[in-house]
């Protein structure tokens, strides 16, 4: 296996090659682990996997999230959120479907899953159709940005930021980013989750701000205060450290950790490229706000 990290100032981002999750040994399975939490987001190249062996692998990092409805598509497992512009009859999507403009929420950075009580730690993403120009995700380092807070000139300090919660919605964050697109039984049941601004990583125990689209305003603070706050951050994060584009191969896998970096999927022309990306996602262990922080 050999890993080549892309920034080292920000240890942030690498790629995996000469490894084979379909021939996984436990020596490698701990490197890839020590990878991912050291660097953020690791590439996995060369790797032709189809969904039994993506959830196979996944599931040695722990318990799967089930893929929400959106995400669903007919015949294939629950533990695979479907990213893609194809239908299950195999066939392109309408620009104006449902699913279409569901997954543009996609192009606004977030983290996975910080909409649910208990959010993810890693996703894993595999690209399995891609098209030839554009439909690339990119990476920023939500840490970096906590690191660097200080050096520059912001209204508070990480010591006033430390306690904050904050409230995440994926229909807050659809409805900012693709409009209304959820009935009322379904935004009943995606309430609002608390999750912590800050949160410190228990392997590294460094510390990243924890924010991206889903986050939609502080807790006892006035709404459109927390929001200028959020969004500052969100500037500081995307201001501060490298973006780095990951422009897909066919077979590659890229692997993230939600608690430390945004994501987010970029343009490609929907009406005509075909693009099928098949994402299993490892779930946390507790709520954000059990966790403790240290700065
Ligand atoms: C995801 C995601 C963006 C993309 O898989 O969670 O946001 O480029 N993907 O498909
Ligand atoms: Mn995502």
């Amino acid at each position: 296996m050999n890993i080549e990290l892309k920034n080292k100032e920000q240890e942030f981002f690498a790629i995996v090659t000469d490894f084979d999750i379909k021939n996984l040994q436990d020596a490698d399975f701990i490197k890839i682990k020590e990878a991912i939490e050291k660097y953020g987001v690791i590439v996995l190249k060369n790797q032709n996997i189809n969904d039994d062996d993506q959830i196979k692998f996944s599931e040695k990092f722990g318990a799967l999230e089930k893929a929400l409805e959106h995400d669903r598509l007919k015949g294939i497992r629950s533990e695979i959120t479907r990213i893609s512009n194809v239908d299950e009859n195999n066939n392109l999507l309408a620009l104006d479907s449902e699913k279409v403009i569901y997954d543009r929420g996609n192009r606004s950075w977030h983290s996975d899953s910080s909409y649910k009580d208990i959010p993810s730690k890693f996703s894993i993403l595999s690209s399995r159709e891609i098209p030839n120009e554009g439909g690339g995700t990119e990476y920023i380092d939500a840490r970096y940005a906590l690191e660097t807070w200080n050096k520059n000139n912001h209204k508070y300090s990480l010591n006033d930021l430390k306690d904050i919660i904050c409230e995440h919605s994926i229909v807050y964050s659809r409805m900012v980013n693709t409009g209304d697109i959820f009935d009322n039984a379904y935004k009943e049941k995606m309430p609002f989750v608390k999750q912590r601004l800050i949160r410190t990583h228990p392997y590294t125990k460094r510390s990243a701000f924890y924010v991206g689209s889903h986050c939609s305003h502080v807790v006892g603070w006035d709404i459109e205060k927390g929001r200028k706050l959020i969004k500052d951050i969100n500037d500081w994060i995307i201001k501060s450290g490298e973006i780095i584009h990951h422009q897909w191969n066919n077979n590659e896998i890229v692997i993230w950790d939600n608690r430390r970096v945004l994501h987010r999927g970029t343009y490609f022309d929907e009406s005509s490229a075909r693009r099928i990306m098949h994402r299993t996602t490892v779930a946390g262990d507790f709520p954000s706000y059990k966790e403790p922080v240290i700065l």
